[in-house]
């Protein structure tokens, strides 16, 4: 714990509380966990919002433009932590897409199917929502340099949060095991990168033992402000379907920071009286490195599990010791959630749906998807209940990795190169139109 001098002159009106014991600490302290070692949460005043006066006013400010009120976070400020609009570092994120799809519907067979397209952020991924609070969090912390574990996405997010608030960016990330083009963004934005031999779950408890023992900022999602702004992908899918919830939310899980972030925020609505009821949260791992779905199994009992070796082709979720479990399970457990896990093959085969359907998305977004059809499959979801698909990363994230693999699977030969001559395009051409849409 590095206690550092806040900058905001007055009290915060939030506390931090531990997830387990309930004991409260300060808000304007450096803090990610209790003493207990367990994770610690934001708590806010949310009583006198009128929950009419909140939907018109959030209803409003989603017209604006170019305007911190405009950010899909900060626009729901009544359930934001109280900071002065000069120390928020923001590039308006959220606003992101709500897409229909009668492919997708017909594929996973639930007519009301949407899909929150989160890789429609400024830097391409969900991560947004939740750095833009977290980086705010590091300024009003007085902190200069902020630092994280990932598999790619959240290091191309906080680079550039950071960069945007003039601070030093570390990201510590295992080497080989992230996409080039998040690695790219994360050094475009001026973050030094520090590799790591071995998996995320190396790299993240080392970044824990480097920010306890240098003046750095830790901005994984165990900063409990990062989950701050994450929990407004609820927040804001709501407020697209009219502030009508839908039955289900399916997202895909990793190291457990947004399917914990989902429940926070709606069921912040729900107290406040915006909601009166909540969705399903349904969380989907990929089958190689999936523990949540392992202790789901057992109805959570013996607490966390570990899946030491995490393997699949979704670089993004290939973590095995999740770090938000027990905020996750909490999610799962009030919400009457579920836990699915998915193969790599239904990954990539969710993947040629999702792209095919002209929206496109990153592998470990498509999870879930590939979720979603498999609990209908199941039983679980019925198709006639309302389903919301969070799709978290953009289609260029991992681009190579997953044109080269899904060539593979669909067996293609390599593409040849051409002559720039219509005599050689002309059989290519014959054959594309022969094929029609994919
Ligand atoms: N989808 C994508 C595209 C991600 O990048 C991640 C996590 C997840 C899903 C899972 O979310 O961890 O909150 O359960 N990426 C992190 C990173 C770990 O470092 O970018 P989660």
């Amino acid at each position: 714990m590095n206690p550092s001098t806040p900058n905001n002159a007055q009290a915060p009106g939030w506390l931090l509380r531990c997830i387990e014991t309930g004991q409260t600490y300060p808000g304007d302290r450096v803090r990610y966990r209790a003493d207990t070692g367990a994770l610690v949460e934001v708590v806010l005043d949310l009583d006198g919002i009128d929950p009419a006066k909140f939907r018109d006013a959030c209803n409003r400010r989603r017209a604006l433009r170019g305007q911190t009120r405009s950010s899909g976070v900060w626009r729901y400020r009544e359930l934001m932590i109280p900071v002065a609009d000069e120390l928020i570092v923001t590039r308006f994120e959220g606003n992101t897409p709500l897409y229909r799809s009668e492919s997708l519907s017909a594929w996973t067979g639930v007519r009301d199917l949407a899909v929150k397209h989160e890789g429609h952020n400024p830097t391409g991924s969900f991560k947004d929502r939740g750095m833009t609070t977290g980086v705010t969090a590091a300024r009003m912390l007085g902190q200069r340099c902020v630092a994280c574990a990932s598999t790619g996405n959240t290091s191309a997010s906080m680079a550039s949060y950071a960069a945007t608030a003039g601070m030093s960016a570390v990201v510590f990330v295992p080497a080989g095991g992230v996409a080039a083009g998040k690695l790219a963004q994360a050094r475009l934005f001026g973050a030094h990168i520090v590799q790591i031999s071995g998996n995320f779950d190396d790299a993240m408890r080392l970044v824990e033992e480097v920010c306890a023992a240098f003046d750095v900022y830790l901005l994984n999602s165990i900063n409990p402000f990062r989950i701050e702004g994450q929990k407004a992908i609820g927040i804001e899918l709501v407020q697209d379907l009219g502030w009508r919830p839908p039955d289900w939310i399916a997202l895909p899980g990793g190291n457990l920071g947004n399917s914990s972030a989902l429940y926070k925020g709606l069921s912040e609505l729900r107290r406040v009286g915006v909601i009166d009821r909540l969705p399903r949260i349904a969380v989907i791992q990929a089958a190689g490195a999936a523990p949540l779905h392992a202790g789901y199994l057992e109805r959570f009992a013996g607490g966390p599990r570990v899946v030491a070796d995490p393997q699949t082709i979704a670089s993004a979720i290939r973590i095995g010791a999740p770090a938000s479990w027990g905020k996750c399970v909490a999610g799962i457990t009030a919400t009457d959630g579920v836990v699915a896990s998915v193969t790599d093959t239904e990954i990539i085969e969710a993947k040629r749906h999702v792209d095919a359907s002209g929206i496109g998305a990153e592998s470990a977004s498509c999870a879930s998807v590939a979720g979603c059809k498999q609990l209908v499959a199941a039983g679980v979801i019925k198709p006639g209940e309302s389903v919301v698909c969070v799709l978290t990363g953009n289609i260029l994230k991992d681009a190579e990795a997953s044109a080269e693999r899904l060539a593979a699977h669909l067996g293609e030969p390599e593409q040849p190169v051409c002559e720039p001559t219509l005599a050689d395009v002309s059989e290519q051409l014959k054959i594309i139109l022969d094929k029609g849409p994919a």
